[in-house]
């Protein structure tokens, strides 16, 4: 799985009961096009609380570079040279035990913006990432906030960060250089953020793609290709994206969207609009 870059040890930490609140402002940027995209526009829209806008267009899906599939990763994926920063926010999803599921199992997924996560873009290289996971298991839903230098660094939940389903975060992670760098995680609902400086890491940076991902990680506790149960997140969308690539502002409307299928099953999908990442749980 090349692009399994990401694990978590200690999942379930910090349990707590999820309420979902809030309105967050998600930014119209551009509307969606197509049937298809309208319904997964409608669904995100409301679930996140927002009215959706009247002004709902007919047209072509936008044309962006070819996408990619992998089993483990639904988002968007920027190649490029000298990426040295990357940033989007994204309301923390509900997780729900997918249809047919068992509920006495943890099920569980993350969302996170990273730089060089593709591993074909940058073989034995560092990646740096943050982001938050949720799970459910008993009817009882658990969230966090993290980051990580992999794979010297393994996960590190952010502590005194209290993270709900409905916290709007904006995750932004820096590259100083190739060896040092900086994450932060920011609640846009309170004006909070925590932060997590590297002095020097290794292995270094290839600064070659930026990622704005939802992943169904690899559970290590059971296996090195083993797929945590993923949950039903009904859906994300990573507004305001952006990345620094040599020197300059660039957005996501040339990274190619990353479709998550497992055994020939689609199990989530996404759509590239403006500055605006949707992904779609599609079971
Ligand atoms: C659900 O999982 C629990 C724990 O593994 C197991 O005891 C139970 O039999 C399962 N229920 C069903 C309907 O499969
Ligand atoms: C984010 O802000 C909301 C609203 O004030 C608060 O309820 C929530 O606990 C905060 N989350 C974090 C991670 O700080
Ligand atoms: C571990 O992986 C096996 C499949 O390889 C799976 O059947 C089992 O449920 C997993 N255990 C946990 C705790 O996830
Ligand atoms: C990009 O990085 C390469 C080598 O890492 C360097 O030679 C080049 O000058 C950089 N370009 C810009 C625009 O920073």
């Amino acid at each position: 799985m090349a692009a399994t870059r990401m694990f978590i040890t200690s999942l379930l930490a910090t349990i707590c009961v999820a309420s979902p609140m809030g309105h967050p402002s998600i930014r119209e940027t551009l509307a969606p096009r197509s049937p298809d995209i309208q319904s997964l526009y409608q669904r995100l829209h409301s679930q996140a609380g927002i009215q959706i806008l009247p002004s709902i267009i007919d047209g072509p899906i936008p044309t962006n570079n070819g996408p990619l599939t992998f089993s483990n990763w639904a988002g968007a994926l920027l190649e490029s040279s000298n990426i040295t920063s990357a940033t989007g926010t994204f309301v923390v999803p509900d997780p729900e035990v997918p249809s047919g599921g068992n509920s006495s199992t943890a099920y569980c997924g993350c969302a996170w913006i990273g730089i060089d996560g593709y591993s074909a873009d940058c073989p034995n290289g560092g990646l740096i990432q943050a982001g938050a996971t949720w799970c459910i298991q008993d009817g009882s839903t658990s969230f966090n906030a993290w980051y990580e230098w992999y794979p010297a660094q393994e996960i590190i939940t952010f502590d005194n960060f209290d993270v709900k389903a409905g916290d709007e975060l904006k995750v932004t992670v820096t590259a100083t250089s190739t060896s040092t760098g900086y994450t932060v995680v920011e609640n846009l609902s309170q004006g909070t953020d925590i932060r997590h400086t590297w002095d020097t890491e290794s292995p270094a940076l290839c600064e070659a793609t930026a990622e704005w991902i939802v992943e169904d990680f690899t559970d290590i506790s059971n296996g090195s290709d083993y797929l945590a149960p993923f949950a039903d997140y009904n859906g994300l969308i990573f507004t305001d994206s952006s990345a620094t690539a040599n020197g300059e502002k660039v957005g996501v409307s040339d990274a190619r969207p990353v479709n998550m299928v497992q055994n020939g099953n689609p199990v989530s999908e996404a759509v590239i609009l403006g500055d605006q990442v949707f992904v779609t749980y599609t079971g």
